[in-house]
């Protein structure tokens, strides 16, 4: 399974056959490695309607043909409308993939959509299972994690709109990870952090983590 960070909260997920985007945010970031014209998916999951992560999704989607994947609530205010494949969810609810599956995980944030909730997703695909967390403050539910043998932990550390690198650090202490990848850090001024104080944190206590600059990847 190899893991692409491509700037923010957008990551490529690739088992060898399917392509799976999370958070499309390309066009505006100053950050991204691809364009949205070259961004390529088979399946694209938003965890929010925020546009950091809504992004380019419907235009990909179009280009692509690539089906979008959220909760119902987003589905019907914004991506249904849009006329692009969709397959909804809801939090706790665990949905069938041609790569394996994906879990709807709770996240406490906005959601961007009027009554909509914010989530994050637990992939398995590749034999792996991948945590993307959104958007989220820390939240004890986090410790519910730790049962499901989480290989990489995708956490944002850019604090002010997310957790923060202590609070990410507090999560990774109930998630218990193989694997912490930060994320949502450094895109604009005001989430600007030290990724790599962070993972020597991470470290320290005892997990293993990886920083991981726009573009690059690693094989999990
Ligand atoms: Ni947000
Ligand atoms: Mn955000």
């Amino acid at each position: 399974m190899e893991l692409q960070f491509l700037g923010h909260a957008c990551f490529l997920l690739t088992d060898g056959t399917y392509r799976v985007l999370t958070d499309p945010f390309l066009t505006g970031n100053p950050l991204a490695a691809v364009s949205a014209d070259e961004a390529a998916a088979d399946f694209i999951f938003v965890t929010h309607g925020h546009s950091d992560h809504t992004g380019d999704a419907v235009s990909i989607a179009r280009r692509t043909g690539a089906t979008v994947c959220c909760t119902v609530d987003l589905a019907d205010g914004l991506f249904d409308p849009a006329d692009v494949k969709v397959q909804a969810g809801n939090l706790g609810g665990r949905i069938p993939m041609p790569f394996g599956s994906a879990k709807f995980f709770q996240a406490i944030h906005g959601s961007g959509v009027l009554g909509c909730l914010s989530c994050g997703f637990i992939f398995e695909l590749g034999g792996k299972k991948i945590y993307h967390a959104g958007d989220t403050a820390l939240m004890t539910d986090m410790a519910l994690l730790a049962e499901e043998n989480i290989d990489v932990a995708l956490l944002p550390i850019g604090d002010v709109f997310t957790m923060g690198p202590e609070d990410a650090l507090r999560a990774v202490k109930m998630i218990r990870p193989k694997l912490v990848v930060p994320m949502h850090y450094n895109t604009f001024p005001p989430i600007a952090q030290d990724a790599d104080a962070f993972a020597a944190a991470v470290r320290e206590a005892g997990f293993q983590a990886a920083v991981l600059h726009p573009g690059e990847s690693l094989d999990i």
